[in-house]
């Protein structure tokens, strides 16, 4: 049976009416709206207010008209519950202290998400009330171990990776008994977000790209794809974008999720050929395209249709998030195109 959604739909790889679309980052700094909400509370007391978190999320569905409406929150928010502390400051996430022992490992829980984050819990089911009449499905989501983990080994974002590497090389067991218990976190996580009304759930493994094939296999793909195998997924599609992940596609596609999130360093119809029929696919525009005037963005949307060449279960999006610069009126722009050259 069909959903009633196109996003959804798009996901089971069904045919739709028009490509679905949805922005990764869709609330955020590039909306003034966003920004007067945001002047008035910290980031961090913002995603653990379910009022205003399901006020941010419901901003670009009544302004862009997306085609879904993501949970606002961050992917370093149940970190915080396994017991680091967590900063946003102005250089950024800071999480405090930097994983580099056994003894820390151990001091981690595995918290039940109801009672740690029930700020997230919450801010989903009042938004599942809050987007009946918008008829758009919510997607939740969750970092993918391996990102969390470069988070919480660096302390921080990081450019090289060298405290977490060092881990991965010199202390293997340390690496996976972390990403172990990260997974098994997420797992919890992810299943909560459901149980409480997700209809679909997008893993971001940002970093996930930056590992040789080996590397990804052992310390990244394995952990995605025990997530994978944990979640309480009939009827809510997994999407699972890895960031820099072009030519490790086929193995991503075995981790098993219903979707693939493409970055823009891939073509589309290459990665639709490489991963054949019984996949979809999120993406993959540039997200600096959108710096670009309207009539170019029109024409880049336009030819990233026709590289789908109207094969079913393909969503529309960036290939990573919108930027803070970003002109509003553009990304209004890119939803309407998309819309329209994909109409049936
Ligand atoms: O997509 C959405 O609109 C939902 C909300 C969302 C945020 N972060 C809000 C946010 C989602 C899905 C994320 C995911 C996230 N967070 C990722 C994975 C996706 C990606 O972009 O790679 C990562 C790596 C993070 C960690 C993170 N959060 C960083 C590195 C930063 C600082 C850099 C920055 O953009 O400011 C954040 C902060 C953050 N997360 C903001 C927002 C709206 C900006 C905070 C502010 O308002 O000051």
């Amino acid at each position: 049976m069909d959903s009633s959604y196109r996003f959804i739909d798009a996901c089971w790889g069904k045919p739709v009416d028009k490509t679905p679309i949805w922005i990764m980052r869709q609330a955020g700094r590039y909306l003034k709206e966003y920004r007067e909400v945001r002047q008035k509370v910290t980031f961090l007391q913002l995603c653990k207010t379910p009022e205003l978190a399901a006020e941010v999320t419901l901003q670009p569905i009544d302004i862009l008209g997306v085609d879904a409406a993501i949970l606002f929150s961050d992917i370093l928010v149940p970190i915080e519950a396994m017991g680091m502390q967590l900063e946003f400051g102005d250089k950024g996430p800071e999480l405090y202290p930097p994983i580099r022992y056994e003894s820390q490992i151990d001091d981690l829980t595995v918290p039940d998400p109801e009672d740690t984050v029930p700020y997230v819990m919450n801010t989903i089911r009042l938004l599942r009330k809050e987007l009946v009449s918008r008829k758009v499905p919510l997607i939740g989501f969750s970092g993918a171990p391996f990102t969390l983990a470069s988070y919480m080994v660096e302390g921080g974002t990081s450019r090289n990776f060298i405290n977490l590497k060092t881990m991965m090389y010199e202390a293997p067991a340390l690496a996976h008994k972390l990403l172990d218990k990260i997974a098994d976190m997420v797992i919890k996580y992810l299943n909560a977000q459901i149980a409480a009304g997700a209809q679909a759930v997008q893993i971001f493994d940002t970093w996930g790209g930056i590992l040789d094939a080996y590397d990804y296999e052992q310390f990244a793909f394995r952990y995605t794809q025990k997530v994978i195998e944990g979640l309480n997924r009939e009827n809510v599609p997994v999407i699972l974008f890895v960031k820099g992940g072009g030519s490790l596609l086929e193995k991503i596609k075995t981790a098993g999720s219903d979707v693939i999130g493409l970055d823009w360093m891939t073509r589309l119809s290459d990665a639709r050929q490489r991963l054949g029929a019984d996949v979809a696919i999120q993406g993959n525009m540039d997200p600096t395209l959108l710096f670009a005037p309207i009539p170019e963005i029109r024409k880049r949307a336009k030819m990233i249709i026709e590289e789908n060449a109207g094969r079913p279960g393909h969503i529309f999006n960036l290939g990573h998030g919108i930027l803070p610069p970003t002109n509003f009126e553009h990304a209004k722009a890119l939803v309407e195109a998309v819309h329209e050259f994909s109409a049936q």
